[in-house]
């Protein structure tokens, strides 16, 4: 059954403004936790741990991050992350971000960080996955945000490595909730790791990839039938084949889409091209996420007023795909539930 919403809205087709879209009860989808880091944080990190950033300030950093693609930016982002070493770090990073969901009323995160691009510098895995969750935990506590963490491999690595790490990540199973595929996507087919999904599937975790973000069409499709994905990260590409518009349609799968993001890797030109809303119409269950917000200029609000701003997202659109974002979340229903019904007071007022 393709994507329904029976919410009712006041104004429905008035353009979303600021107030109301923070008023929404939201969940973030697609969020890597490395890419949350803001280059203050990063130079105060450098500091503390001694290591010599190849920038002389933020204003620097901010400079370099003029992307031309998606390998432009993976590029600079792999470098920052050096700043990470120890269990605080990992803290700090987790819980600056929280803190910014909670300013933007999100009420539930499923973000991803890439164990690989720490254990290859000969930092523990545990170092990584206990930082990050003794700061989802206290999100939780004291910001009422819940959480479930994605462990993400690297495409561009062997497979062999992704089961490594997911052996290595094994003792600390209580703390994630599924698997996803990221990095370097053109010429990495989700393929290449469907034994490790596999495996992970038997472990009995959820499962997601990034595929169609510059990838082809085929990659959606091979997330789906090799990976088993139970979300697809970005998918956009998909409009280049009715046939696997009218599948996810179908399927209700939901895409974890990019906007800002998009723009800023050249996905699109500009925002007035972004395909989400045509999406949405189309009854494809899309969702609004940030990505790598401390590289792409915004977190999860901003790229929700980009939309409002540049396609002219109406309140019954944007009530939509918050409810999308819940909707798709890997909680259950009963939660679900009480969600909708916070939404739907929002949406009536
Ligand atoms: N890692 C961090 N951000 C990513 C993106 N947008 N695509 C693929 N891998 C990523
Ligand atoms: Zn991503």
């Amino acid at each position: 059954m393709t994507n329904q919403f029976n919410i009712a809205v006041s104004a429905a087709d008035a353009v979303a403004d600021t107030e109301f879209l923070t008023a929404l009860p939201k969940a973030e989808l697609h969020l890597h936790l490395e890419g949350s880091l803001e280059p203050e944080l990063m130079f105060k990190l450098a500091e503390r741990n001694q290591i010599e950033l190849p920038y002389a300030s933020v204003e620097e950093i901010k400079k370099a991050y003029d992307f031309t693609n998606l390998q432009s930016f993976l590029d600079i982002y792999y470098q920052c992350a050096g700043v990470l070493i120890h269990e605080q770090d990992f803290y700090d990073l987790t819980w600056a971000y929280l803190q910014q969901c909670h300013a933007e009323g999100v009420v539930h995160v499923e973000p991803f960080f890439d164990p690989q691009t720490h254990t290859e510098r000969g930092i523990d895995i545990g170092v990584v996955i206990k930082g990050i969750t003794r700061a989802l935990k206290d999100g939780e506590q004291k910001l009422g945000i819940s959480y479930g963490l994605i462990l993400c491999f690297l495409r561009h690595l062997p497979e062999d490595e992704a089961f490594a790490t997911l052996n290595q990540a094994e003792p600390y199973m209580e703390h994630f909730i599924g698997v996803g595929l990221d990095s370097s996507e053109v010429g990495n087919p989700p393929e290449k790791f469907s034994e490790v999904f596999a495996e992970a599937r038997r472990m009995g975790l959820k499962r997601v990839a990034h595929a169609g973000e510059e990838g082809p069409v085929s990659y959606i499709e091979g997330a789906l039938d090799y990976l088993d994905v139970q979300r697809i990260d970005h998918g956009v590409r998909c409009t280049d084949s009715e046939t696997m518009m009218n599948r996810l349609a179908a399927a209700n799968m939901p895409l974890t889409v990019c906007p800002l993001s998009n723009t800023r890797l050249k996905v699109y030109e500009h925002m007035s091209q972004h395909p989400i809303l045509k999406l949405l119409e189309r009854g494809l269950c899309v969702t609004v996420n940030a990505d790598d917000p401390a590289f792409f200029g915004g977190y999860l609000l901003a790229n929700y007023q980009s939309l409002a701003d540049n396609l002219g997202m109406t309140r019954q659109q944007a009530a939509h795909l918050a409810a999308n974002s819940l909707n798709a979340s890997f909680v259950g229903d009963e939660q679900k539930a009480v969600w909708m019904e916070k939404l739907a007071v929002v949406c009536a007022g």
